[in-house]
């Protein structure tokens, strides 16, 4: 409608008055995802927006996601200004798991090589031998595992758990979860999956184990994206964030993309699975940033620890190159 294009067309020229690119996850409002595209910008998962902002020329990234994913771009190009739409916009993953504690669940198991999620503050990181997202922590896992080394993993139990199961990897876990995919419920996706009998189901590993345990891929949103094209079916049950059938259809308009089940107490709930943080973005908050800027937009990390959590953040992106 008029009053988006006309927020369309001022980020567009805010943009390149300021030399700023937009950078979006997702999750986010497909208004957000084309407008990052038409400009130039980049519409991906967790590693690859971070591979993203790390090489991009522009002076500015506008990182539209939650803060983790603004974090990293500022840990990575710390000479870059790095806004976000909100800066409340945060994770359960990163809320559930708070750095002072979760240092002294390291210092119990000295021995151990500390792995954790991008899902997490930049003090976590900084604390950690290696950072992974969900598309190359299984690969990294097995990697680690080769070479004999014994894993302390934060902060999604879920994934740690899918990924010790394929490893077969020595594995102590912190016990985060993502509220929206803790939600997935395998029961209803049976009941599901019998009315349809022909779709492909397509699972975040952030899902409950008996709910990963029925996909026919587990992966990233990228990779969840790349196997709706990819595969024959014609229908897919989807167990991620709902901000991803955007995607999903747009490049293959033909096929239908149900949302995995969400049952609670015996009703469906067909719309529960979004991420409230990654709701929080919207064209005019961008707009608000790249005007206003400063405190309710801008991210800033301690040096000292930036420093810090970028070592395993460049260990990551070299591993996943
Ligand atoms: P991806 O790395 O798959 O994009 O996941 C990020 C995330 O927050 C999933 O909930
Ligand atoms: Fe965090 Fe879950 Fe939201 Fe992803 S979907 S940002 S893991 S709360």
């Amino acid at each position: 409608d008029a009053e988006k294009a006309d927020y369309r067309a001022r980020i567009k020229s805010l943009l390149v008055e300021q030399n700023a690119v937009l950078v979006a996850h997702y999750y986010t409002d497909p208004d957000i995802q084309a407008l990052a595209e038409e400009t130039g910008g980049c519409v991906a998962d967790s590693l690859e927006m971070a591979r993203f902002g790390r090489d991009h020329q522009a002076d500015k990234l506008i990182v539209a996601g939650v803060r983790f994913m603004g974090e990293t771009a500022k840990i990575l190009t710390p000479e870059k200004t790095v806004l976000m739409p909100t800066l409340e916009a945060t994770c359960s993953l990163d809320l559930g798991c708070p750095a002072d504690q979760f240092s002294a669940f390291c210092d119990q198991h000295p021995e151990r090589t500390v792995v954790v999620y991008a899902n997490t503050s930049a003090a976590v990181k900084a604390r950690a031998d290696w950072v992974v997202t969900s598309s190359m922590a299984l690969e990294l896992v097995d990697h680690l595992d080769a070479q004999g080394e014994k894993i302390l993993w934060g902060p999604d139990r879920h994934l740690g758990s899918y990924i010790e199961k394929q490893t077969g990897a020595d594995m102590v876990m912190w016990q985060g979860a993502c509220v929206v995919h803790d939600e997935f419920k395998a029961k209803a996706l049976l009941d599901l999956k019998a009315v349809y009998p022909d779709a492909a189901v397509l699972v975040h590993p952030e899902s409950p184990a008996n709910v990963v345990d029925m996909a026919d891929v587990v992966g990233s949103t990228s990779q969840l994206i790349k196997a709706s094209q990819t595969l024959d079916n014609e229908t897919f049950i989807v167990a991620t964030d709902r901000g991803i059938f955007y995607k999903m259809q747009q490049l293959t308009p033909h096929k239908r993309f149900l949302e995995a089940p969400t049952a609670g107490n015996g009703a469906t709930c067909r719309s529960c699975a979004h991420c409230p943080w990654m709701a929080m973005n919207g064209l005019q908050a961008i707009e608000n940033a790249l005007t206003n800027g400063g405190e309710q937009h801008e991210i800033h990390v301690d040096p000292e620890l930036g420093r810090q959590a970028m070592i395993p953040l460049d260990r990551m992106l070299a591993f996943a190159a």
